[in-house]
């Protein structure tokens, strides 16, 4: 059985672009592949401690699963192993050996390095050592398929680097995930078979131009999983739209109409032709809100119902669960490494 694995980021609170941009795509190629593939969903708390947290770690965690279960992430699955890194030992010290084949000098080409340090001689060195734990993340469970944001796709370059580099010195012993060519034809294979607006970004409702985000100042430009349904709906009736006059998705043009729509798709489990085609020669753009407020204020008072009827002990079981499996599988491969340079 081939091992597809992922890492959820626990931030705090999350917007409704986060539960329809990666949550629920997420959640859908747990289902596609459950029953056919190993499927590894932990929490990269340890990559989560480079910067400030946002409240209380463990609290972001235990909710931030209780959120993919809302989103319908089959917790008890047999094949679906949902662990936290810090519970499993051997991502740090897995980590530390990949350290000495890794080059300063790649690691300092590491966009999101640069970006995250900006320079500055106070960065703590977590930020510039990331993108080996996560390769340590993948390595230990010789997983094939990473579905993450392009954004990451140069950190599993570096983990098959990584992952050559030390079978070349020391002899073969990681498995290389797949090219990131090949990653990208996966998560495209997921959008296109699967028949539904996955892995869409979705805008900032006041300035469309732009993801929606958190971190946004303007109340009214995202939506809280934790909104009300009722305010969700009315920050939609007053989400910006344009002056063309057509419901159509044109996202170059009419982001926001088109943002709208991406809404509607997600929110009611339809495609974005099928929302297209039926809105298509609609010219009244008040209806139109009403309509996609409607399915948000559904879709979300239907959400938060869910996250209110999962208990801990259900999240906390699988995590039980998940650890001792996880630490199983990557205590074995880190002997092999250990072996390999000669520790053990
Ligand atoms: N870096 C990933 C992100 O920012 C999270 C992550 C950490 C991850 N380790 C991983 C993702 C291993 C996939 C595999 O989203």
């Amino acid at each position: 059985m081939e091992t597809i694995l992922t890492g959820i980021r626990v931030n705090g609170e999350l917007t409704l672009g986060n539960l329809l941009g990666a949550l629920l795509p997420m959640v859908r190629l747990a289902e596609k592949y459950k029953s056919t593939h190993r499927v590894n969903v932990f929490v990269p708390d340890l990559h989560t401690i480079i910067a400030d947290v946002d409240g209380d770690l463990q609290a972001n965690t235990l909710k931030s699963l209780r959120y993919y279960a809302a989103a319908g992430l089959d917790l008890a699955h047999e094949n679906i192993h949902i662990y936290r890194q810090s519970y499993v030992p051997a991502h740090s010290e897995l980590c530390w050996i990949l350290d000495t084949v890794a080059t300063m000098g790649e690691m300092g080409r590491m966009t999101q390095f640069k970006e995250k340090s900006e320079g500055r001689d106070s960065a703590n060195v977590g930020i510039f050592n990331y993108p080996v734990l996560m390769a340590a993340d993948i390595l230990l469970y010789s997983a094939k398929y990473v579905p993450v944001g392009e954004d990451q796709f140069q950190h599993i370059e570096l983990a098959r680097n990584l992952a050559e580099r030390f079978n070349h010195k020391y002899g073969p012993t990681f498995e290389l995930p797949a090219t990131t060519a090949e990653q990208a034809a996966f998560m495209q294979g997921l959008a296109v078979e699967g028949k539904k607006a996955a892995g869409i970004r979705i805008r900032d409702l006041q300035n469309p131009e732009k993801k929606m985000s958190k971190s946004s100042q303007a109340e009214n430009s995202k939506i809280m999983l934790s909104d009300t349904p009722a305010s969700a709906a009315a920050k939609i009736m007053g989400a910006t739209t344009d002056s063309v006059g057509k419901v159509q998705f044109d996202m170059f043009n009419q982001p926001g109409i088109s943002n709208l729509l991406s809404i509607l798709a997600l929110t009611t489990g339809d495609t974005l032709e099928s929302v297209s085609a039926r809105y298509a020669g609609e010219t009244n753009y008040g209806d139109f809100k009403r309509k996609v407020a409607e399915a948000v204020e559904l879709f979300l008072a239907d959400f938060q119902v869910k996250v209110a009827q999962t208990p801990d002990q259900e999240i906390l079981a699988a995590f039980t669960r998940g650890e001792s499996y996880a630490n199983e599988i990557a205590k074995t491969k880190l002997l092999d490494a250990q072996r390999a340079v000669g520790l053990r």
